[in-house]
This record gives structure tokens, sequence and C-alpha cells, in this order.
């Protein structure tokens, strides 16, 4: 079966004719030609396959830890046999350098782990190695941008991982395209995922963001792997944090923390102090939130400055929290608890540069909102979360006892959350519950 030729080199959308402009990412002119194949990227790993009954099918084999626990996390506990692993994220940020402590980790006798760059020498490597303190006699290094040639090298070498650094840079002499176009970036993927299956070993695919934030050719590549992983930092500071956007074999959105030393990335046993380390005592516009989207219930900062503006059309800026999110908070207090923030600049953030996608931050962000809007302080000791419906109603979130057990696990004293929670917790030691039914409500408690 012959597949779609084109591709848009900006977002990777496929199109069976040349179109002058990208119908999926608006681009101009970014189609291009690609080889035409007769086999689909997604190749079938049996064939003449047969159903058959669940308890026929052997479960993966255990887990294996990486060494590296934030790693593991993020993996969904470990590496399982055959998993395709895509870790993107900014130049600079450190992905090479937790790959190359990951393959020195998973490095043994018997099963040593294969490290192919296209990026760099294998000085440069070594001397990386050196100021890492890595002296692994089981991690191999490939200096190599064939593809054909990797492939080669880990059919011999018979490793029991493989990592690519960086799958925008290596290529293969069968298409005509350079390498990081999307045909080779597509190409170079799928025939190692199908080398990593084939053989049951995990792989570890580096690739770069796009200045629009995406990996380069991402809906090709985030679907040919099993997980997606974003490494992402603040330049203020001196912490990583890894972010499962996609895994077939855990739960997205788990986060694994790390600090960049001057000897490589150390994980960061305890996010929470990490993250309120900077706080300032008695600042309005600071509300503490317990942050849940992984498995690790993580307290973090949100913060909001409401301010007179001299512009017809006021500022709107959010980092780390949904902007459309923050313009519906904005709407809910000036109806439903009567404060006119129409004509404010609004700047909403969470510090640390951590980013939050989940609903239960809405509480949080809008009290933050008010407590900097009526320029009053938020109690220190309260952590709040919950839900806030467009009536300005409060609505109940999940797993609500892991988030209060953090927060009295962090000395907090008190806790504003929806009082439809209440019912599923259980008493918590030195911990004071206020559950609220409306924004007005917590709003009143917390200032
Ligand atoms: P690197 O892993 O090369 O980033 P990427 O592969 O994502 O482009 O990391 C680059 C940065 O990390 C660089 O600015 C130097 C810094 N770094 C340290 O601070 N400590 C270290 O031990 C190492 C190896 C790098
Ligand atoms: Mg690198």
């Amino acid at each position: 079966m012959k597949t779609a030729v084109y591709f848009c080199r900006s977002c990777g959308n496929e199109s069976a004719k040349w179109l002058g402009r990208c119908p999926a990412c608006q681009e101009w002119n970014s189609l291009v030609e690609a080889p035409s194949r007769e086999s689909p990227p997604h190749r079938r790993l049996e064939t003449g396959s047969a159903a058959g009954p669940l308890s026929r099918w052997a479960c993966p084999a255990d887990r294996r830890s990486t060494g590296i626990a934030p790693l593991d996390r993020v993996l969904g506990g470990g590496m399982v046999p055959g998993m395709g692993i895509l870790i993107g994220g900014d130049p600079g940020i450190g992905k090479s350098t937790l790959l190359l402590q990951t393959g020195a980790s998973v490095a043994r006798p018997g099963g040593v782990a294969l490290y192919a760059t296209a990026e760099e020498s294998g000085e440069q490597i070594a001397l990386r190695a050196r100021r890492l303190g890595i002296a692994s006699d089981h991690l191999l290094i490939l200096p190599e941008n064939s593809l054909d040639r990797i492939l080669e090298v880990a059919d011999e070498a018979k490793p029991a991982t493989l990592i690519i650094d960086s799958i925008q840079t290596i290529s293969t002499s069968a298409l005509e395209s350079p390498a990081g176009s999307i045909a080779q970036v597509r190409e170079s993927a799928s025939r190692l995922l199908f080398f990593s299956k084939e053989r049951g070993l995990p792989l570890f695919l580096i690739g770069h963001v796009t200045k629009d934030g995406s990996l380069a050719g991402p809906k090709t590549l985030e679907h040919l792997v099993d997980t997606v992983i974003y490494f992402e930092g603040d330049s203020s500071f001196a912490h990583r944090i890894l972010r499962t956007t996609k895994n077939r074999f855990g739960p997205a959105g788990e986060m694994g923390v790390f600090e960049m030393t001057d000897r490589g990335l150390s994980p960061v046993e305890n996010p929470s102090s990490l993250f309120l380390s900077q706080r300032r005592a008695g600042a309005p516009g600071s509300v503490v939130f317990c942050c849940l989207e992984g498995t690790l219930p993580v307290l973090v900062e949100t913060q909001a400055l409401v301010a007179g503006t001299g512009s017809a059309s006021p500022r709107r800026t959010s980092t780390g929290f949904d902007p459309g999110r923050t313009a519906l908070l904005l709407a809910v207090l000036e109806k439903r608890v009567g404060l006119s923030l129409s004509g404010n600049d609004v700047f909403v953030n969470v510090a640390g540069g951590v980013r939050i996608s989940e609903p239960a931050a809405d509480l949080p962000v809008a009290c933050a909102l008010a407590s900097s809007f009526l320029n009053r302080p938020a109690r220190m000791d309260t952590v709040v979360f919950g839900e806030v419906g467009l009536v300005g109603e409060v609505r109940a979130v999940g797993r609500s006892g892991e988030r209060v057990r953090e927060a009295a696990r962090m000395g907090f004293r008190r806790c504003i959350l929806p009082h439809a929670n209440l019912r599923d917790l259980a008493f918590e030691k030195g911990v004071e519950l206020a559950g609220v039914t409306s924004l007005a409500e917590a709003v009143e408690s917390l200032l």
C-alpha cells in the first residue's frame, strides 16, 4: 500500500497531495515531498498472528529500574522491555547529561548500554563522563550519524539498552532528504523502534524541541513511541523537571525533579520544599497549591499580580497555567465575588517553572488573584485546592487525601478544599480542614 508522499516540515502532518499551506499547523510552504514507501512506518511486529484469550498473553517481564528515581517514576516505575521513549527538551537543558548518566547506571556485565551520538565527538562525551564521575566499561559510546551503521553496531554489540542522541541528527542513506527532515526522523525512529521491539530492549530517543515548543515532527514521533517525556527548566533555577505527556506503560502527567550540579543531575527527593523555598512571608498574591498530576503530590506556589492599567486593553499573562482558565476565573471573580478586575493588568505565574494542567488549581489561582487585587496576604499556613465552576461554586477534585497528607507532611496547618471532598477524608493530625462550597467563601476564609 502506498502511503502519503508529502510531509509538513514544521509539524509532520502528512498529505497525499502538495498544498501551499499546511492544513494542520497553518505554516506556508512547509510541505515537502518524501520518497514514497510501500509500507507504513508502523510495521507489524508479528506476522500470521492469531487471536487468543487474555491468559495466553504474557505480561511484559518485570520492569527494570534505571537506578535514577525520578526517571523511574516518569517511566511509570522503570523500563519495560522494548519500550520506546522519546525525551524532548530545549538545547542545553541537560538531555545528553541525563542519558549519559542513565546509560552508565543501567550498564552492567552481560548487559551493556550503547550510547550513539551524532551530536558530539567521543572526546566530548569522555570529557562529560569524567565530569560526571562515570567510568563504566559496560557503557559503549558510538559517535556516528548513520542510522544503518548504528543498527549494525547494535546488532553486533547486543546492548540491553540503546540511547540515541539525537533522533534529528541521524539519517539513513536509503532516503535522499537531509538529517532532521521529517522523512528522515520518521524513518530513523521507526527502524530503531522496530529493532528495539524485536529484541525487547528499551530505547531512548533524544529529540529537540522546535521554537513553538513541540518536538520536531511531533505528530510522527509522538505516536510512534510508547512514552513521551519533556525535560524542562527555568533559566533562573538550577532545577530541571521531567514530565510525561504520554505513557503506554504508566500514568501521564508524572513528574520527576532534578538539580543540575557541577557533577551532573542529582535527584531532588523533596520537590515540595524546593518549590516553596523562595516564598516570601506576608506577600499578597501568593497561594500554595497541592498539585497531583502523576503519583507524586507536590506543593507549589501560585502567584498573581493585579495592577491598575492605563491601557484600554489590559494585559493578561499566564505562565504555567492555562490563560483561558485565568480569563474564566477573572470573569467568575468579577461576577460572583464582586471584584471589579476588568480594568487591571493581570499576571499569573506558577513559581519554579512548574506547569499545571489540573482543574484543582482553579481555586488557589483565583484566591491569589483576589489576594493581590485586595492587597491582603493569604494565610501562610494554608494550602488550597479545588475546581471552580462558572457559577462560582467549588467542585470536588480527585485524591484529596493524598493532597492533605502532603500539606501536613510539609508542616501546613490548614487546607481550604471543596466541601464535597470532606466526606472522603480521614482526620489528619494537626491539619484543620476548611470545606468551602463557593469561591467567595474560600476568599473569605483565606484572606
Ligand atoms: P547537555 O546535557 O549538553 O544538554 P542538552 O543535551 O539538552 O543540550 O547539558 C548542557 C548544560 O548542562 C550545559 O550548560 C552545562 C550543564 N552541565 C552542568 O551544569 N553540570 C554537568 O555536570 C554537566 C555535564 C553539564
Ligand atoms: Mg545534547
